[in-house]
């Protein structure tokens, strides 16, 4: 099938690189030239592991195809992806501007019949809203059918989750339109779920907040060990072995970050406040997130008199391991606070580097390795649990001015560090 994909992201660009692999002729189309060219020689403009490979081979083998061009990507495409961007908007809503302005912009050019898949999260009631824009629009005799298929992948295993997610959801209204994406999809092998339109939108919000929900909880759990000596490692152990609770998403620590589950959650209460209700229980998650992503400050300060000229290194910038990813990652908040407490701070992360220079305060400074940001440090906070970070050698930490480390990410095994002098404080674990 011909596919055309609009928006290079990372949903647009994991999903074109996707279909072309599993041998559907892609077109992805952006209005970002600088970006087109990079994707034309094959060079993604995100960290993906695997992502830059699986772009050469298809390209290579003429089945993906980068333009800056809607009208080349749309001529005689089956179906067009909408994969733009849906930003928060300053009340906490999703910006719908980029997907109108494409659903216009199909209407203008497309001149064959066409499924519309939405990949971008969308609120409930906007598929509805964009097939009633495009059918006002459209001046000939066309059936443009819009389908609803949310996106599951998680950043840094993007491309493994693109071949083995738990499930691919189809929102439709017609039988057409579901066996045209059956179709497109069976080559996955992943199990398809289908449902109406809006069931779908809110299968994506749902879940997101639902696994928001998981992580918020196992934080005010790791709270509560803390106070009564317990260790959460062990509780989320304990609790996780039950299947109706499962064991994953129970890692305690400073919190989410990231594009996705800030903003989700955020736009869920909304959606919930347009319909006059009040989702109590998502409030909380939020909150408590917030304040979780402060926990180690406050650590710190219940420790330190002082931060005023403390030399603070900190192992980790990037919202989680794997990606370069700094949106709402929490050693923003920690790094501005600790700048205003007027401590020294010397920051390390395997890959975020470049990208945390634009988001971080100018005032802090960067070390080439873990060991450059542990040199003369009184204080390491580990804010992200990157493999390097987690592989450091306990020595390493006794090298430092003072050996004490505030590990917001449970890396390291509580006995052989405690055992080895050195002053560690961790995530609802007894210190
Ligand atoms: C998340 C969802 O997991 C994907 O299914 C979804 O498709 C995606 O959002 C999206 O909506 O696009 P992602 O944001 O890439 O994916 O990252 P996750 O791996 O889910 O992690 C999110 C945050 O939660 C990270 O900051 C991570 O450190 C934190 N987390 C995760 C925990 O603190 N504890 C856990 O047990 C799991």
């Amino acid at each position: 099938m011909k596919i055309a994909v609009v928006g290079t992201g990372y949903v647009g660009l994991v999903t074109g690189v996707s279909l072309s692999e599993i041998g559907h002729q892609v077109w992805c189309i952006d209005i970002d030239t600088e970006k087109i060219e990079m994707l034309k020689k094959g060079k993604s403009p995100i960290y993906e592991p695997g992502l830059s490979e699986l772009m050469q081979k298809n390209i290579a083998q003429n089945r993906l195809t980068f333009t800056t061009k809607h009208s080349e990507g749309f001529q005689g495409a089956d179906v067009i992806y909408i994969a733009v961007g849906t930003p928060e908007n300053e009340d906490g809503s999703a910006n719908l501007t980029y997907v109108e302005d494409v659903a216009l912009k199909i209407v203008e050019l497309v001149t064959q019949d066409t499924i519309v898949v939405i990949k971008s999260t969308v609120p409930v009631g906007t598929n509805n809203r964009i097939q009633d824009l495009i059918n006002q629009h459209k001046e000939r005799d066309l059936r443009i059918e819009i389908v609803s298929n949310p996106e599951f992948l998680k950043e840094g295993t993007a491309i493994y989750d693109s071949f083995h997610g738990d499930r691919i959801v189809i929102g439709a209204s017609s039988k057409y339109a579901f066996k045209i994406l059956e179709e497109i999809n069976k080559p996955f092998g992943i199990p398809i779920f289908q449902t109406d339109i809006r069931s779908a939108e809110m299968i994506k919000y749902a879940a997101n907040a639902f696994l928001a929900t998981k992580i918020s909880f196992i934080n005010e759990i790791a709270n509560i060990c803390e106070r009564v000596e317990a260790d959460v490692e062990e509780v989320a152990r304990g609790i996780g072995m039950d299947q109706r609770i499962g064991n994953k998403f129970l890692k305690a620590g400073i919190g989410y970050g990231g594009s996705c589950f800030p903003k989700d959650t955020k736009a869920l209460l909304k959606i919930a406040g347009v319909v006059d209700y009040d989702f109590e229980l998502l409030k909380g998650v939020i909150m408590v997130n917030k304040n979780q992503q402060e926990l180690l400050l406050q650590k710190l300060n219940n420790r330190f008199d002082t931060l005023k000229d403390k030399r603070i290194a900190i192992l980790g910038l990037a919202f989680k391991p794997n990606t370069d990813d700094m949106r709402e990652a929490a050693s923003i908040v920690i790094t501005e606070e600790l700048v205003n407490q007027g401590a020294n701070v010397v920051v390390y992360d395997p890959v975020a580097m470049e990208n945390a220079k634009k988001v971080l305060v100018p005032s802090i400074k960067y070390a080439s390795s873990v060991e450059e940001a542990l040199q003369e440090a009184e204080v390491a906070l580990i804010l992200t649990e990157w493999d390097e970070i987690k592989k450091i050698d306990i020595e390493s930490f006794r090298k430092m001015k003072t050996p004490i480390v505030f590990d917001g990410r449970n890396c390291f095994d509580l006995e052989s560090l405690q055992k080895s002098g050195i002053e560690y404080h961790s995530i609802g674990r007894p210190v």
